[in-house]
């Protein structure tokens, strides 16, 4: 119909096409819940997945998509297969999603304790409740763990982070495949404090890896998204069919801002390295502080697995206070310049007391255990001025 036609009210509802325009520069922000179809047999072939575009933005959206083969392609560096990815609403529903894919009632997962408190959470009081279990263990003596999955048959996959949060113990990747794959049990990383800038897990054999986009991939602390790669095709459709039942996919708004971000990550993630090294060698020499765990110290225990499979040691590091938690709480409360802020990976330092919230529910029997103590502060080391930062944590410890 023409639109001389028709009435003002019908035109005030008619979607309006662009027609003149030449290809954006950037990529554009496809705000549309979903897509049209010139002929029904054309939907037909796209609900079929014969032919390629787009139907509905839960199931997939050329913004997201557009930033998922980005990541992809960045976690597939180096390798033969290209990766699959795709985008989330958050960390947390990439680490769902994966695990509600991949599992079923009955059957448990080998973990480590010194993970996001979240993801303990999750196993603890979500998965748990549809019967899959989480199995704690230290993950620094391999022969335990191989103890421990042959004692427990349930156990089909092996969930971990390195550097893990917030005491940045490390895991040697290339042991830990190798050792699942002999049991013939799939591998998920956490990949969220390295990203693809420093470490590429599917290089040593991993089979999946998950991302809490939140962090470092977007670095300005502006949306919120995960992400879900898989070194093996075969999984995909598995993956894809959960996401979009289970309806954790990210929108387009937030992929967008998550895709600015991307295109600083190895310049942010030198700066971070670099100011976090420097902070850490005079943090470690201060008299107030007891401990300093950052992987990029010589003596740090992980230091030379870290070296192994990291290109750098990143942004993050935690340090115990020479006293209680009252006096941990007065050096983080004199902190000017860093903020106080329940997140990680964003332009500025961002400063944490684990205890009493990223791992408040975690149980303080097995906190401790793993050194998440009340006397521990996390920083997610920003780029700021090296002296800046420095003078903050000086005045901050007098
Ligand atoms: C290592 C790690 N993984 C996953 C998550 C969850 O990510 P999100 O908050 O994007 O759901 C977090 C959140 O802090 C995290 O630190």
């Amino acid at each position: 119909m023409n639109n001389r036609n028709i009435n003002f009210t019908t035109f005030c509802v008619i979607e309006h096409k662009d027609t003149k325009t030449t290809p954006p520069h950037q990529l554009p922000i496809y705000a549309t819940s979903s897509f049209v179809f010139e002929e029904v047999e054309e939907s037909i072939e796209i609900f079929k997945g014969n032919k390629s575009g787009h139907v509905y933005s839960r199931y997939g959206n050329p913004t997201i998509d557009t930033v998922a083969e980005k990541i992809a392609a960045m976690e597939g560096k180096g390798s033969e297969e290209v990766p699959f990815a795709f985008l989330t609403s958050s960390g947390m529903s990439a680490i769902s999603t994966l695990l509600y894919t991949l599992l079923n009632a009955g059957d448990a997962v080998l973990t480590q304790a010194n993970i996001y408190g979240g993801t303990t959470e999750l196993f603890n009081k979500v998965l748990s409740r549809h019967g899959i279990h989480p199995v704690f263990a230290r993950f620094d003596q391999m022969e335990e763990l191989d103890h421990i999955i042959v004692n427990n048959p349930g156990i089909k996959a092996i969930y971990l982070e390195t550097p893990s949060n917030p005491t940045l113990d490390c895991v040697d990747l290339s042991e830990i495949a190798h050792m699942a794959q002999k049991h013939g049990i799939v591998t998920i990383i956490d990949n969220t404090f390295c990203t693809p800038y420093l470490q590429q897990p599917f290089l040593f054999g991993i089979d999946f890896v998950i991302h809490s986009a939140t962090k470092y991939l977007n670095g300005h602390g502006n949306s919120l998204a995960g992400v879900i790669l898989g070194r093996n095709n075969a999984h995909k459709a598995a993956v894809k069919t959960t996401l979009k039942l289970m309806g954790g996919t990210c929108n387009a708004w937030d992929a967008w801002l998550l895709n600015n971000g991307l295109k600083t990550l190895a310049l942010r993630m030198d700066a971070h390295c670099s100011n976090a090294m420097q902070l850490a060698v005079w943090l470690n020499a201060h008299p107030r502080v007891t401990k300093v765990n950052y992987i990029g110290l010589q003596d740090h225990p992980y230091h030379a697995i870290a070296s192994k499979q990291m290109r750098a040691f990143g942004g993050m590091l935690s340090f115990m206070v020479d006293g209680s938690m009252e006096d941990t709480f007065e050096v983080i409360n004199k902190l000017s310049l860093c903020t106080q802020a329940p997140t990680l990976g964003d332009v500025d330092t961002l400063i944490l007391h684990p205890a009493s919230s990223s791992h408040l529910n975690v149980d303080k029997d097995l906190r401790a255990s793993f050194g998440i103590t009340d006397n521990l502060v996390r920083v997610s080391v920003g780029i700021e001025d090296i002296n800046d930062l420095i003078a903050d944590f000086e005045q901050a410890l007098k």
